[in-house]
């Protein structure tokens, strides 16, 4: 155990995380150059590869100077942030790697923050040395005042190049310390066979041979082929059919002990029933009792936060689109979703998702890896409405489902806590940005005279949409953000309905403020005059609250001729232009006269 190391890499997108790994990789020879293909060595998922973004790496174990050294990632986007909490509870330290080109960015601020709470030992790296526009100086000294890291700790490297990476490995040795034993079994470590073994399940994965294959950092005890043991948030029983280590890819050991970190092969079908956080545990020859056993704290489960219902185009692919996400929710624990029947769009699903990235990836995944088209609707958060004649409290995540107003007795929406870090000289805008939003200036620091860190609390409903690209706009890509849920607040709030002509179409509608609901009415019949083709008849969109109009826009009637400009003639291209246009119609959806396309249902959240 003396000679185990558990870290992990803590990064912004970009700043260097999977070269490292592969660095590292390749360094300690755990793997061959020739088998190495940056990124898909470590990236598992189509969708991260193309977009160039790396939500999570595999873990991996390697040897450096006789030590066994397990890197075990956490993500790096905001969406996955209880996540980021249990992989780090798995290890006992994290390399920072920060750009010396770039800076500190928010997240990865507020992850080295919570790396502080778990005790981890930081070990700081900067990043990119071998470009011209590296700063490592300042870089340092920006550290040292948002983290008080003392800069003589930093290590300088080229992830790139391969330069101090070395130092790197050697520091996971020398700084980070080995895993502990729980004191109460300090000294009886050898007697392995009698304790009762508690592990950290950091991560599960679904393997189409395997089932579920749940990753452990062993707390204490010993886990082997043939073990009979439990998962204790649910009590669910399991027969260990394998244990081993990553290199990246499974390799089966003989057992796993106290202070390491693997894989076990569980027999379960469904990641539902091993999740994150939760302890799987063994009994021992003196503990045998589960209700004794004690678990390895942090478990929560976890709330999704973001919630839209998704529909096929064709009205025939509703089993289909059933079969896709109760497969994807076999390897996403975190999915929600049931039926749903909408009077405008027919039958689907209402969906829950950790945040906006969640939402996009699995949008994708559906469309991509099980060929379906699909209508996700606007976006929403989770109200809480309490009743005046009732006691319980209901959980609204459709708008549509809002009870009569004469009922109510109030309406509280989640608030989060929104960091940003941004060049100065974009103060001005970010403040009349967020408070725009309704978000409440709380403080700002400066990092050096060039950056500072802003605070706001804001509805979580105002920046789930387009926020972010607004901040990456104003600040020309400088800035960036995280947040975190604080609670619900009790606030005025009304629903704005969309009819469209003379149709309430429910899926279009949302809840707003009632100071800002006339303002946000007139804006979103202007985008939806834009976005909904015109119809051989004038249609009218307008904006309600309570059955009271608010706003009014018409869109007068047209008939687009696609070839009209092509005077007769080449039958064969006229032929190529309708279908161009059948498939720009695909991804509309007629509700009641009219098509309205997929954009319409972001557009009417967008602001401004
Ligand atoms: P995500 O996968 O988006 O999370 O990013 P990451 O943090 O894993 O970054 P990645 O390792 O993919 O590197 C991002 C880009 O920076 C790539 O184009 C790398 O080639 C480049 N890069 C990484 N390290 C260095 C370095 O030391 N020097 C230079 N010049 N480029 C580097």
């Amino acid at each position: 155990m003396k000679k185990i190391r558990n870290f992990c890499i803590i990064a912004h997108i970009d700043h260097g995380k999977s070269t490292l790994a592969d660095r590292m990789i390749e360094i300690t020879g755990t793997l061959e150059q020739r088998e190495m293909k940056h990124g898909q060595m470590l990236d598992t998922m189509d969708i991260e590869q193309e977009r160039g973004i790396t939500i999570k790496l595999c873990p991996i174990r390697m040897e450096w100077k006789d030590h066994q050294l397990n890197l075990i990632d956490t993500p790096g986007h905001v969406d996955f942030s209880y996540e980021v909490s249990r992989s780090l509870a798995a290890c006992e330290g994290a390399i920072l790697v920060v750009d010396a080109s770039q800076g500190i960015q928010a997240q990865t601020l507020a992850n080295t923050y919570l790396a502080m709470e778990h005790d981890l030992q930081i070990i700081p790296v900067l990043n990119k040395i071998d470009l011209p526009a590296a700063e490592p100086e300042r870089r340092a000294q920006e550290l040292s005042t948002t983290l008080g890291i003392d800069p003589s700790e930093i290590i300088s490297i080229s992830a790139k190049t391969g330069d101090n990476v070395d130092q790197v490995l050697d520091a996971i040795i020398e700084r980070i310390s080995a895993p502990s034993v729980p004191e109460d079994l300090e000294g009886k470590e050898d007697d392995i066979s009698k304790v009762e073994t508690r592990c950290l399940v950091f991560d599960s994965n679904y393997d189409a041979y395997r089932g579920v294959v749940s990753y452990v950092r062993v707390v204490q005890g010993e886990l082997k082929k043939g073990d009979k043991a439990f998962f204790l948030s649910n009590k669910k029983q399991i027969d260990i059919t394998e244990v081993g280590c990553f290199r990246p890819q499974y390799v089966s050991q003989p057992s796993l002990k106290a202070g390491e970190v693997g894989y076990v092969v569980t027999g379960l079908k469904s990641l539902g029933e091993a999740r994150v956080g939760d302890t799987l545990w063994k009994p021992g020859v003196d503990n045998k009792n589960i209700e004794a056993a004690e678990i390895v704290p942090g478990y929560k489960k976890v709330v999704p936060f973001v919630f839209a219902s998704i529909f096929t185009i064709d009205a025939d692919d509703y089993k289909d689109l059933r079969d896709s996400l109760e497969k994807l929710a076999l390897n996403d624990s975190s999915l929600t979703f049931e039926a749903e029947r909408s009077s405008a769009l027919g039958f689907g699903f209402r969906c829950g998702f950790l945040g906006m990235l969640h939402m996009e990836i699995v949008q994708e995944r559906l469309e991509r890896e099980y060929d379906l088209d699909l209508i996700v609707t606007a976006p929403s958060v989770n109200y809480k409405i309490s009743m005046i004649h009732d006691e319980e409290i209901i959980d609204l995540t459709n708008p549509a489902d809002l009870p009569k107003r004469e009922t109510i007795r109030e309406i509280q929406e989640p608030w989060v806590k929104v960091e940003l870090m941004t060049p100065s000289d974009t103060i001005g805008a970010l403040m009349e940005l967020c408070t725009g939003r309704r978000g409440v200036f709380k403080t700002m620091n400066h990092i050096d005279s060039q950056r500072v860190i802003m605070v706001f609390e804001m509805p979580l409903a105002n920046i789930i949409v387009d926020f972010y690209d607004a901040v990456k706009s104003i600040s020309s890509g400088y800035a960036s953000m995280s947040y975190e849920f604080i609670e619900y607040r009790t606030e005025d709030l009304v629903r704005l309905d969309i009819l469209v002509a003379g149709d309430e179409v429910p899926p279009l509608s949302q809840m707003v403020h009632r100071t800002e609901a006339q303002n946000r009415g007139s804006e979103v019949v202007k985008k939806l005059k834009d976005i909904i083709p015109r119809a051989n008849f004038a249609i009218a969109l307008q904006a309600a609250i309570g059955g009271k109009i608010v706003a009014r826009e018409t869109l007068s009637a047209f008939r687009k001729d696609v070839t009209a400009k092509l005077y007769g003639g080449d039958v064969s291209r006229k032929k190529k232009l309708l279908q161009k246009q059948a498939k720009g119609k695909k991804r509309m959806k007629a509700m009641g006269k009219v098509d309205i396309p997929q954009e319409a249902f972001l557009a009417v959240l967008k602001k401004g």
